[in-house]
């Protein structure tokens, strides 16, 4: 493929290849390889999805000399967001003392990176992940990491999983739940709920145990049921203050993978916990508030059967007659969806 954007892919991959070869075997490399093996990452993941470094020095340009050599054009250098263009019009390489994550199209090439920070310096505010601009062939609202593997994953367990972080796949990948995607470290994007949903019926979202988790949670979920409702999607919730890389690195492959088929919930179950965060159910002001942000959720069930077991479990949770719950949730009405 010798179209513009063709070329970019395939600068792409030989950046990858360069940057791999950076990190299992220079000794520029060692720093990151012994950073990568101390997370657990062993040599077969990092085979496997590619990963690299780039080298400290911010004078070493190794993949800009590695371009020259090849002869490529500048103006595709240029393009391609791999460089960075001084006030003089010269390139320099964009990353440097960075762990290099390909991310790839769902051929599996790669159209952009994102590097992170081997140790971030107290000194210096330098983002702990950055990524490749947007160019010709990278589109961050149109990209999931680890789509190419996942695909296949996903068509032996019926669903993807959707991570936060890049080193979650990862980890995920290493103890066999291969369905594992994550979007570019922003909300997640209709385009990329377009791509879900053509490639299953049924979507995991698990992200990390912290609070920035929970309500990236419910952004998700309500991005779901607006743009795909009939797009199956289950919540894994993890223990509070943990992300499921630090799970699978403390409690192994074994118990992660229990975890994830044990803690399902659906989304209004996730909605019903959700509400209560950061409210004291023992005031009764705040658990009539509670109570009503409840049945407003409840409201929104179709299901009738669905609707009395929830309504149940509130009033057994409470120690509610059920019967002034279905009266108070009759004078609701149900949201318009
Ligand atoms: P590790 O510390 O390597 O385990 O990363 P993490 O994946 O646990 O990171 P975290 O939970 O803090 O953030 C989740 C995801 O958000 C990351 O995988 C990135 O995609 C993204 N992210 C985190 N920090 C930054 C940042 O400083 N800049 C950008 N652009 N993205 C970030
Ligand atoms: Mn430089
Ligand atoms: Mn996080
Ligand atoms: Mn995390
Ligand atoms: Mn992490």
């Amino acid at each position: 493929d010798n179209s513009p954007k063709g070329q970019l892919t395939k600068l792409h991959d030989q950046a990858a290849k360069l940057y791999h070869h950076l990190l299992v075997n220079t000794e520029a490399g060692e720093k990151a390889l012994h950073y990568l093996t101390k997370r657990g990452v062993s040599r077969k993941l990092i085979d496997q999805f590619d990963l690299g470094y780039a080298v400290e020095q911010s004078d070493e340009e190794v993949l800009l000399e590695y371009a020259q050599k090849q002869q490529i054009d500048y103006q595709l250098l240029r393009q391609s967001g791999l460089f960075t263009e001084d006030q003089q019009g010269n390139l320099h390489d964009r990353f440097h003392g960075r762990i290099m994550y390909p991310i790839k199209n769902e051929n599996g090439h790669v159209i952009a990176f994102s590097g992170r920070i081997l140790a971030p310096k107290a000194t210096q505010n330098e983002p702990k992940y950055m990524n490749s601009p947007e160019t010709p062939i990278f589109n961050k609202r149109r990209t999931l990491f680890n789509l190419d593997l996942a695909k296949k994953g996903a068509r032996q367990s019926g669903s993807l999983t959707l991570f936060e972080g890049f080193m979650d796949v990862i980890a995920a990948f290493g103890v066999g739940v291969k369905n594992g995607i994550a979007s570019m470290g922003t909300n997640l994007t209709e385009e990329q709920i377009q791509i879900i949903q053509r490639i299953t019926s049924q979507v995991n979202i698990c992200y990390d145990g912290d609070d920035p988790g929970q309500n990236a949670i419910n952004r998700a979920v309500q991005m779901f049921t607006d743009n795909a409702p009939r797009l199956g999607v289950k919540i894994i919730q993890l223990p509070a203050g943990i992300d499921p890389d630090e799970y699978v690195q403390k409690y192994g492959g074994i118990k992660f993978s229990d975890y994830l088929s044990q803690n399902t919930e659906n989304s209004v179950e996730f909605h019903l916990k959700y509400l209560q965060r950061g409210l004291n159910l023992k005031n009764q002001d705040e658990l009539m508030g509670y109570l009503n942000a409840a049945l407003q959720v409840i409201a929104g069930v179709s299901e009738p059967v669905a609707q009395d077991l929830y309504l149940q479990k509130l009033a057994t949770k409470f120690g509610l007659d059920k019967t002034s719950l279905v009266n108070q949730l009759a004078k609701i009405q149900p949201p318009s969806r």
